[in-house]
C-alpha cells in the first residue's frame, strides 16, 4: 500500500482536475482531502470527470477556511487563475506544507517580491507547474548538451508556433489581461524556463510584440450565437465545423475573438542575453494552426547543432566536424508530452521527503521576472534588465546593469 498523502486543492478548475488524475495514477495513496473553490459543484464535477474519488473530500468556499484545517493536510496545490496564485500562496506559506503551484507564479514585480519573501529558504519545497523542463524529450536534450556533444554553446533559437491560440481570445478568463498579465506570462514563462536550464542566468531582454489578427472592433461580450457574421467567420462554430480544426476556440458557442476589449498580443519575439555571453531568441505566434505547430529550439555549439521539437517528439544532432547525424524519437503520449507525469512524480517525492523540486520556486520567480522584462521592453523598445529577484532592491537596480562584456566587433 502506498503511503497516504492528504492533498488540499485551492482552485480546482480544468488544469487542476487533469493534473489530479495524473497525481492519482502515479501515487494511489494520494487523496484529495480538501478543496477550496467558490464553484463547489463545478469542482466536484471536474474531480469526478478526472476519476478522482471525492467521497471523503471536504469542500470550502475559499482558501482561508480550508487553511484553518491545514493540520489535516500533507500538501497543497494552487490551481486558481493567474492573478491570485501569489496572494493565495503567501497566505498558505505559514502552513509550511509542500506546494504545487500553477504558473505564472506571479504577474507583477510586487507579487514576485511577496512570494520570494514568503518562501525564502524553502524554494525547493515548491513544485512550479513547468512541464516542458521535465519532459522525457527535454531531459534527452539536456543529457546530450551536458555530455559535451555540442561543445561550447553560443546560441539558441527557440520557437513556439501555437496551434490552439484561439483559446486565449475566446475564453472568458484567458482573454482578460488583468487576470493573466498577458501572453509572455501566460505562454513564454514555460519557454524562458527551459532556456534558462540550457543557458544559465539571463541578464536582459529586448522584445517586440504586436496584435494584427485578434481583437478588433466587435463588442467584447458578443457570442457567435448572436453574431450576424457567424456563417462566414473562420472562428465561429460554423467555420470550425467546415474546417474540422478548432484552433483552440472550441467547437461550441464562444466569445468573439475580435472583441474590442482584447489587449493580448498575437505575436511576440524576444532576444535574451545570458551571463556567460551566450544568447537566445524566442518567437511565439498564436495564429499558427494545424501542422504549422512547432515548439522547440535549435541549440548551436562548436561541435554540433541540436534541434528538438515537442510536437514531432524528435531530437536531432548534426555533428559539425564529422559525417554523423543522430536522431532520437522521444514520444510520450500523456499530458504535456509526459511533462505532467514527471511533475506529478516529483511532487509526490517532494511531499514524501524523497526528493527536492525539479522546477522550484526560484525558477518560477526568475521566469516571471523575464516575462515582465519582455513586456516592458516591448513598450520602451529598450533592452530591459531581468534583475536578480533575490536582491532586496528588486526590481530596482542598485547600479546600472553591466552589459555582458563583448570581446568582438568594436562598436
Ligand atoms: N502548467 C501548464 O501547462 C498549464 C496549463 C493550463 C493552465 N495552466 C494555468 O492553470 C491555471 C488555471 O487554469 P484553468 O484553465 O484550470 O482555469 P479554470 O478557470 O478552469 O480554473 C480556475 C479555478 O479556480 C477557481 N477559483 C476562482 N477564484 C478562486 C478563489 N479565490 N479561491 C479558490 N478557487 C478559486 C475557479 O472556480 C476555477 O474552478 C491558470 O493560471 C493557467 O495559466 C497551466
Amino acid at each position: 500500500m502506498e503511503r497516504k498523502l492528504n492533498l488540499g486543492v485551492i482552485g480546482l478548475g480544468g488544469r487542476a482536475a487533469s493534473l489530479l488524475g495524473v497525481f492519482r495514477r502515479v501515487h494511489s495513496g494520494l487523496r484529495v482531502a480538501a478543496v477550496a473553490d467558490p464553484d463547489r459543484d463545478g469542482a466536484r464535477h471536474r474531480l469526478r470527470s478526472a476519476e478522482v474519488p471525492d467521497r471523503d473530500t471536504a469542500f470550502f468556499p475559499d482558501a482561508d477556511q480550508m487553511l484553518r484545517h491545514a493540520g489535516d493536510l500533507d500538501a497543497l496545490m494552487i490551481g486558481t487563475r493567474c492573478n491570485i496564485h501569489t496572494p493565495i500562496a503567501v497566505n498558505a506559506a505559514p502552513t509550511g506544507l509542500p506546494l504545487y503551484l500553477e504558473k505564472p507564479v506571479a504577474i507583477s514585480h510586487e507579487q514576485i517580491v511577496a512570494l520570494r519573501d514568503a518562501y525564502r529558504g524553502r524554494e525547493k519545497s515548491v513544485v512550479v507547474s513547468f512541464p516542458l523542463r521535465v519532459t522525457p524529450l527535454f531531459r534527452k536534450v539536456m543529457e546530450l548538451v551536458e555530455s559535451g556533444r555540442l561543445g561550447v554553446v553560443n546560441q539558441v533559437q527557440a520557437v513556439n508556433y501555437v496551434p490552439y491560440g484561439g483559446v486565449y481570445y475566446a475564453r472568458e478568463t484567458y482573454r482578460d489581461f488583468d487576470v493573466t498579465g498577458g501572453m509572455w506570462l501566460q505562454k513564454a514563462t514555460h519557454d524562458f524556463d527551459y532556456l534558462n536550464a540550457l543557458l544559465g542566468t539571463p541578464t536582459a531582454v529586448s522584445a517586440v510584440m504586436n496584435r494584427v489578427a485578434y481583437g478588433g472592433d466587435m463588442p467584447h461580450d458578443l457570442r457567435c450565437s448572436a453574431c450576424d457574421l457567424a456563417d462566414t467567420c473562420l472562428e465561429s462554430p460554423q467555420g470550425v465545423a467546415r474546417r474540422g480544426d478548432d484552433g483552440g476556440v472550441g467547437t461550441s458557442d464562444h466569445l468573439c475573438v475580435f472583441g474590442d476589449g482584447i489587449k493580448l498580443q498575437d505575436a511576440g519575439a524576444a532576444l535574451l542575453a545570458y551571463e556567460d555571453g551566450s544568447h537566445a531568441s524566442y518567437t511565439q505566434n498564436f495564429l499558427s494552426r494545424r501542422s504549422a505547430a512547432s515548439r522547440g529550439a535549435t541549440v548551436t555549439g562548436y561541435e554540433a547543432t541540436l534541434s528538438f521539437d515537442w510536437y514531432k517528439g524528435t531530437v536531432t544532432v548534426i555533428d559539425h566536424h564529422r559525417d554523423r547525424v543522430d536522431s532520437f524519437n522521444v514520444r510520450a503520449t500523456s499530458g504535456h508530452l509526459g511533462g505532467d507525469e514527471a511533475l506529478a512524480r516529483n511532487f509526490v517525492d517532494v511531499c514524501l521527503g524523497r526528493d527536492e523540486s525539479r522546477t522550484d520556486l526560484a525558477s518560477g520567480l526568475l521566469s516571471a521576472a523575464m516575462c515582465l522584462a519582455a513586456r516592458e521592453s516591448a513598450h520602451t523598445q529598450r533592452w530591459t534588465p531581468v534583475g536578480d529577484v533575490y536582491l532586496e532592491t528588486f526590481p530596482n537596480r542598485v547600479a546600472p546593469i553591466q552589459p555582458t562584456p563583448l570581446h568582438v566587433e568594436p562598436a
